[in-house]
């Protein structure tokens, strides 16, 4: 039973902290399985994917390295402005190596079209895109995405990493929010 005690009142939890740590389990033992020879770059997109990370990186056995990348797709409101920048983009090379993006969210595919380009031309030995939901309904460009935590309908959720204009990240529940 979630705890809902200090969930705003216009929110209702959607995925309980629960829910979410036994499927990241599912996720990182699989990703296990399909590389079993190591190690991997997981590269994380800034800022909504900072717990999943945290999570899915403890719940792997194989060999990681964490680095970040900042992306923007989105102003202050809840649909996308259609333009993608690199707001912070990586330290190393990963030319060579197995990288799995790791994203909070797929909505529109625009954000992870425009980053899988721009990755594929430094020459990775493998890119793949772990994302903890998926909303399919949502897509505008077709992406292909590896590993999907739930897919979810077309609500607009927030908390664990997600936020509406920066607020609600540290929820420990995925939460609908509401009006
Ligand atoms: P896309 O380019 O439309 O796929 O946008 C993906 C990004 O939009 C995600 O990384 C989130 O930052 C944001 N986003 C999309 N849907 C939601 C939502 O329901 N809640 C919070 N952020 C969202
Ligand atoms: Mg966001």
């Amino acid at each position: 039973m979630a705890d809902t005690s200090f969930v705003p009142s216009h929110t209702r939890v959607f995925l309980s902290s629960e829910q979410i740590a036994a499927r990241i389990q599912e996720m990182g033992a699989q990703i296990d399985r399909d590389y079993p020879q190591g190690p991997v770059y997981l590269i994380a997109i800034l800022k909504g994917a900072f717990i999943f990370l945290s999570d899915l990186a403890r719940a792997m056995k194989t060999p990681a390295r964490i680095e970040f990348m900042g992306i923007s797709s989105y102003g202050k409101g809840k649909t996308t402005s259609g333009e993608v920048k690199v707001t912070k983009d990586l330290d190393v090379s990963i030319e060579g190596q197995n990288v799995l993006i790791i994203e909070d969210i797929v909505d529109s595919g625009v954000t992870l079209t425009y980053l899988m380009k721009v990755l594929a031309q430094r020459k990775p030995k493998s890119l793949k895109i772990a994302t903890l939901l998926d909303k399919p309904e949502r897509r505008l460009r077709p992406v292909e995405v590896h590993y999907v935590g739930f897919q979810i309908p077309d609500e607009f959720v927030v908390g664990y990493g997600l936020d509406y204009a920066e607020d609600y990240r540290n929820l420990k529940d995925i939460c609908i929010l509401e009006g």
